[in-house]
């Protein structure tokens, strides 16, 4: 059995014990593991070994790492990928009514930390072909009191970042890109190309365990270039004060735990080859699913360089692929089957069906497939072939 996941991972394919043998997982960490064992597991042993569990060195090491990635001035580790948008919205000093512009089209976290920071989240729909936030809504939605704009890098791929940093600052608004599904994706802009993360006033990642760089628990870092906005996030980490028992502010504690930055130091030397190997199988099912008139496969907007942490078709019968899928023993999902504009918890900010179209059709046609590096082209030949003998 491969190993189970929480939270972002939708669970619905795991079959029960027994019942289904499951040929072809969504993810397979159990794969990824086996190939780097040695490596991770005496990172690890030397951090038991010196049993500095909290802020040891590896923590820099992976923020110099990850920094240098991401061509970022700062990068801070913290506690989750949730977090890591939690602690820059934090130090906007949002007041009642303050608006944050964000797509619906996006894991919980990106609304509901503008919530827990004392928000409004303003829902914005999407482009169709790519899945990312539309600059124009965004510029639709702006108000006075819009504080900040949220842009969610969704599946690996880049939004229109030039578009978007272009109405921003000419309206003096912060960008916060989430990057929790993009570490390391690149987009050229006015010929330039740019990682994620480097542009806005400050990027978030996730390290949750099925992130293309996973730890083995929940850990994330904000990315900025901004020297002031650096020593804030570090502060807000540690309960608001760089001096143990003096607070110049209410923070909290959201740490990186050094066990996990001693995991993700021994990964990161792989995320490169094993993002291209994600781009590999992207183009593999493409090829093969040519000429499947029921299938749309992913668009990659011509100035981005993918990282395919999710291979999401657009499908007809979605639902009944998905019965079929798992009734094959192939794993599938669907991110995002409710946007955040309708779920119960936002009610009381009024939207109904048909506010958001474009998020609203995808929320009906989109199942992501397995595209883990490890994938291999008979497990690849298994999904196509259940797919294609589904629509035959
Ligand atoms: C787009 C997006 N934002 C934020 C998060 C939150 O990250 P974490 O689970 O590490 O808190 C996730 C999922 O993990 C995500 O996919």
């Amino acid at each position: 059995m491969p190993v189970k996941l929480l939270s972002c991972i939708d669970l619905q394919y795991w079959p029960t014990p027994g019942v289904l043998p499951v040929d072809v997982p969504l993810l397979d960490l159990r794969a990824q593991h086996a190939a780097i064992k040695d490596a991770v597991m005496s990172a690890v042993s030397s951090v038991i070994d010196r049993q500095q569990f909290i802020m040891g060195p590896e923590i820099q090491q992976l923020e110099a790492a990850v920094a240098g990635l991401s061509r970022t001035k700062h990068a801070i580790g913290c506690a989750s990928g949730t977090d890591a948008i939690l602690l820059p919205l934090k130090a906007l000093d949002l007041k009642p009514g303050d608006e944050v512009i964000t797509p619906a089209f996006t894991f919980f976290a990106t609304a509901g930390t503008v919530h827990n920071a004392g928000g409004t989240p303003v829902f914005v729909d999407i482009e169709p072909d790519t899945f990312n936030v539309s600059p124009e809504a965004i510029e639709a939605a702006i108000t006075p009191r819009t504080r900040a704009i949220i842009v969610v890098h969704l599946y690996g791929q880049m939004a229109d970042m030039e578009r978007v940093l272009a109405i921003a600052s000419a309206r003096g608004i912060p960008v916060i890109e989430d990057a929790a599904q993009a570490i390391g994706a690149s987009r050229r802009m006015n010929g330039v190309s740019h990682m994620a993360g480097e542009t806005g006033w400050a990027g978030t990642l996730s390290f949750f365990p099925s992130k293309n760089l996973g730890g083995w628990g929940d850990g994330g870092m904000i990315l900025t270039q901004d020297d002031a906005v650096a020593e804030r996030m570090r502060r807000l980490r540690l309960h608001g004060g760089m001096k143990t028992y003096y607070h110049d502010e209410v923070g909290t504690n959201s740490r990186l735990d050094t066990l996990q930055a001693a995991v993700l130091l021994a990964k990161l030397p792989y995320l490169a080859g094993w993002s291209a190997a994600r781009r590999d199988k992207a183009a593999a099912y493409a090829e093969r699913f040519r000429g499947l008139d029921e299938v749309r496969v992913p668009v990659t907007d011509p100035a981005n360089e993918h990282i395919f942490h999710q291979y999401t078709l657009r499908v007809d019968r979605r639902d009944a692929l998905q019965e079929h899928l798992r009734g094959r023993g192939i794993g599938c999902a669907v991110y995002y089957p409710l946007g955040l504009h309708l779920q119960p918890c936002f009610a009381h900010l009024g939207y109904q069906p048909g506010s958001l179209p474009v998020t609203e059709a995808a929320m009906q046609d989109v199942i992501s497939l397995p595209v883990y590096p490890e994938l291999s082209e008979a497990q690849l030949d298994a999904v196509v072939g259940a797919v294609r003998d589904f629509y035959n």
